[in-house]
């Protein structure tokens, strides 16, 4: 793929890292190939496999139950739609909380069975030694702080972190955890915008915000949020639709059914024709009975296509 003609060069994690408060880096979930090629051809930095896949995909509450299988599955179908964009496997719940090998091995699969180039997990200094140990391994991490969406029963809710001096001082040391374990780079999730915009000045990695305001290296939202996908329910205050995709999907189906039903569609265009000569055959071929037909000689058992 390319952009005004000029072939696209692959993101890297070092290049990522270099982008450090400079030009403003930009990352979007997806979870298909579809989708992958979308959000790379779009232009897109990083894509995240998201563990989002577990609401916005499975339809699921919240992302507990989403497992290693389906993400490092998911995570391979979007590598397949992706040339240029660095691709990001989120690590689900209690793959990398349990035994740090355990992370390891888990962390691994992304790289081995799906192609990814980084993994991402949630928490602060309780995942430090797990960061240490897969970043040892030769597996990049991004760190993800504030609202976790993984522990939002021990945070009672999806609500903003970090509103109160203290507990803004807790995002602030989990970020540098991660960044003293070897964390690339953070997403910073529903923290006020001064508070991000202070831990990106602290640290030396990218942090990538969504609700956390403009002061973050870079902005990261859900693909199905971003261009309206979803129909009902409940729109976060941090995002922003780009476009209505799934009012046009309706629309769109709509025409479909009342096309097909005024016979309109499918039309001579969508249609096949028979060879040369064999339509004035037709009638004459099926004036016989039509079951064994085939085994009476009367009609050739190879389809046409
Ligand atoms: O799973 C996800 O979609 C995420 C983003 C919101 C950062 O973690």
């Amino acid at each position: 793929m390319s952009t005004h003609g000029k072939p696209r060069r692959r993101q890297t994690v070092p290049k990522i890292r270099a982008r450090k408060g400079k030009k403003p880096l930009t990352m979007v979930t997806a979870y298909t190939y579809a989708q992958a090629r979308i959000a790379d051809e779009g232009g897109v930095d990083m894509i995240l496999v998201g563990d989002s896949l577990a609401n916005v995909c499975l339809g699921h509450e919240t992302t507990l139950p989403v497992t290693v299988e389906q993400m490092v599955y998911h995570t391979a179908a979007v590598r397949r739609g992706t040339e240029r964009a660095l691709v990001i496997g989120d690590m689900p719940f209690l793959s990398y909380n349990v035994d740090v090998h355990e992370s390891v091995r888990n962390a691994g699969r992304f790289l081995k069975e799906a192609g990814a180039d980084a993994v991402k997990l949630e928490g602060g200094a309780e995942v430090e030694d797990a960061v240490r140990a897969i970043v040892r391994a030769g597996i990049p991490v991004m760190g993800h702080v504030g609202l976790t969406p993984q522990t939002v029963s021990k945070l009672g809710g999806y609500r903003v972190q970090g509103r109160s001096a203290v507990a803004a001082r807790h995002v602030a040391d989990s970020a540098a955890a991660l960044e003293e374990a070897g964390a690339f780079a953070v997403v910073l999730e529903c923290v006020p915008s001064d508070v991000a915009r202070e831990i990106s000045e602290r640290l030396t990695i990218p942090t990538i915000g969504i609700g956390a305001g403009p002061g973050t290296d870079g902005q990261v939202l859900v693909f199905h949020d971003l261009l309206g996908l979803l129909r009902g329910g409940h729109t976060p205050r941090f995002v922003k639709a780009y476009a209505d995709l799934g009012g046009q999907a309706v629309e769109a189906l709509q025409a479909f059914v009342s096309e097909v039903r005024a016979g309109v569609f499918p039309g001579e265009e969508h249609s096949f024709a028979m060879s040369e000569g064999e339509d004035r055959k037709l009638p004459g071929v099926l004036s016989e009975p039509l079951r064994g037909a085939v085994a009476d000689g009367l009609v050739p058992p190879t389809p046409d296509e």
